[in-house]
């Protein structure tokens, strides 16, 4: 495996495999590096010649008074996991590389980001798009990887490659979940072993909703009532948004059907964690 932190040698490298008639399997990721990026990865190996991961803590898609500073890093870790997953590259760039003074250049998808995680952190989306499409050019990956965690995201990252004519098939993976269901998340390190605890408040509403859905509750108000009070149990959990969207619009329902996704984003102490789910079916 080499690592690159030079974005003109990441190009090259690429370009090169391509002229030799290789595949490129790219994951993008913020680094501290869990189960769910490893299944990703897996994923990448299995379809494509070429294995590239990228680890970059994307300034821009973080607001004022969000966690970039403290974001968690450790690239020797990230870095043996990698190696051991069958990664060629280990892409790697500085943020002063890839936003220079004077950069001036964003992406921006209208309509799926303004709601959801977009009303909670303005510019969000915007950062995500604008560093993925330059990671897409500098790559230029035949296959790119993403968790269904960020449902929203990925979402939003299928409407930019189509709008903009990227020729990467946008591969979404399921969610991997610790043995007690929560999520995997860099984030959860962040955790107190109280709050690490409260924090399957989401998993366990997801599983709730499902329930309901299943025994023929439609109503989406319904559903949503009593998912709210018994997160509300919790003492460390203040619900940011608790939704039951399309899957492809994002846009509310009133009636559960087979395109109705719960997603929910709860902070835990200081900690906002997210969660969805289809409500019907074994997606
Ligand atoms: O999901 C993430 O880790 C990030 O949002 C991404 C897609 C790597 C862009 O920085």
């Amino acid at each position: 495996m080499k690592i690159i932190t030079d974005i003109s040698e990441m190009q090259m490298r690429c370009v090169e495999a391509r002229r030799r008639g290789l595949q490129i399997s790219f994951v993008p990721t913020m680094g501290y590096l869990h189960e769910g990026h490893l299944s990703l990865l897996r994923e990448g190996r299995r379809r494509a010649d070429i294995l590239v991961l990228s680890i970059f803590v994307n300034p821009a898609q973080f607001g004022v008074g969000e966690d970039y500073e403290s974001y968690p890093r450790d690239l020797t870790r990230d870095a043996q996991m990698a190696r051991s997953m069958g990664v060629d590259f280990l892409f790697a760039p500085e943020a002063a590389a890839m936003y220079p003074k004077g950069y001036s250049t964003y992406v921006d998808v209208e309509g799926l980001t303004e709601r959801l995680c977009g009303e909670s952190r303005p510019g969000h989306f915007r950062g995500v798009t604008t560093v993925v499409a330059k990671l897409f050019n500098i790559v230029q990956p035949h296959f790119a990887f993403f968790g269904q965690k960020d449902f929203q995201q990925l979402a939003v990252i299928r409407r930019m490659s189509a709008d903009l004519n990227l020729p990467i098939e946008i591969v979404g993976m399921p969610i991997v979940r610790e043995n007690d269901g929560l999520a995997m998340s860099s984030r959860n390190v962040y955790l107190s072993v109280e709050e690490r605890r409260q924090a399957l408040a989401l998993s366990q509403a997801l599983a709730s909703a499902r329930r309901m859905a299943r025994e023929g509750e439609n109503d989406c108000a319904r559903i949503l009532a009593v998912l709210r009070a018994a997160i509300e149990q919790h003492s460390a959990a203040r619900i940011d948004y608790l939704k039951i969207c399309h899957q492809a619009t994002l846009q509310d329902q009133d009636r559960v059907d087979g395109d109705s996704v719960l997603l929910l984003a709860v902070f835990i102490g200081k900690t906002r964690l997210l969660d969805n789910g289809f409500l019907l079916g074994d997606r």
